[in-house]
């Protein structure tokens, strides 16, 4: 359950958040989740479309940076683990890896706090570590569902984008508050206006 719920939630929940605070991104997934459709119901939305969304991927992705649902995660090593500056990690020792940490570095992110969905174009992308960006973690015991859950994202997106213009509640802004899953105190608040 919590794996595959409250993670989807998470990243939904500050998805919304992040395209209600830049209408402009909002408005180009719109666009685009719409061309796609060529004039369909919303609710026929094909796992073939999916593919066909570049640009509200990219939005997903930014968001699942900015505010990863899983902030980190720990392992045990089971090998000695020689670092680049000569220090070692024993054998044994349990290491607490922060995803939120890497996702905020900004050396490998400039100006991490900024949500700037091109940082993730084929461009921008180029020369950048798959070990920069790991909201479904890495190696062996990464996430098993991220394909299904990077699709829910896309068909829950399209859904509400094309039926709601979504605004911040600037009265009720949201404090971060991370358990086990990265969640905001008193809930998150936003504004649905159905178009
Ligand atoms: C945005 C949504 C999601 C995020 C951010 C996410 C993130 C993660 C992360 C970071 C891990 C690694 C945990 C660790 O290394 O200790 C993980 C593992 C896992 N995830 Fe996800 N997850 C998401 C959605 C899902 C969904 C939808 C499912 C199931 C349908 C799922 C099933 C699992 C399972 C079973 C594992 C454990 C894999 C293993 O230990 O071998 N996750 N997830």
């Amino acid at each position: 359950m919590f794996e595959g719920h409250d993670t989807t939630a998470s990243g939904l929940a500050w998805l919304l958040y992040n395209l209600a605070h830049h209408p402009h991104y909002q408005e180009r997934c719109r666009q685009e989740v719409r061309e796609v459709l060529k004039g369909r119901d919303v609710e026929e939305i094909e796992w073939e479309d999916l593919s066909h969304l570049p640009f509200t991927t990219m939005c997903i992705k930014e968001s699942l940076r900015l505010h990863p649902p899983v902030t980190a995660v720990s392992r045990r090593c089971t090998e000695d683990i020689a670092l680049r500056d000569g220090r070692v990690i024993p054998k044994g020792i349990i290491c607490l890896l922060s995803i939120y940490g890497t996702h905020h570095n900004p050396d490998i992110w400039p100006e991490p706090q900024v949500y700037n969905p091109l940082r993730f174009s084929p461009e921008n992308s180029q020369g950048r570590s798959p070990l920069d960006f790991i909201p479904f973690s890495a190696g062996p015991r990464n996430c098993i569902g991220q394909n299904f859950a990077m699709a829910e994202l896309k068909v829950v997106t399209a859904l509400t984008v094309t039926r709601f213009a979504i605004r911040p509640d600037t009265g009720r802004p949201p404090r971060r508050k991370t358990e086990l899953i990265l969640r905001a105190e008193d809930g998150l608040w936003l504004l649905l206006e159905p178009l």
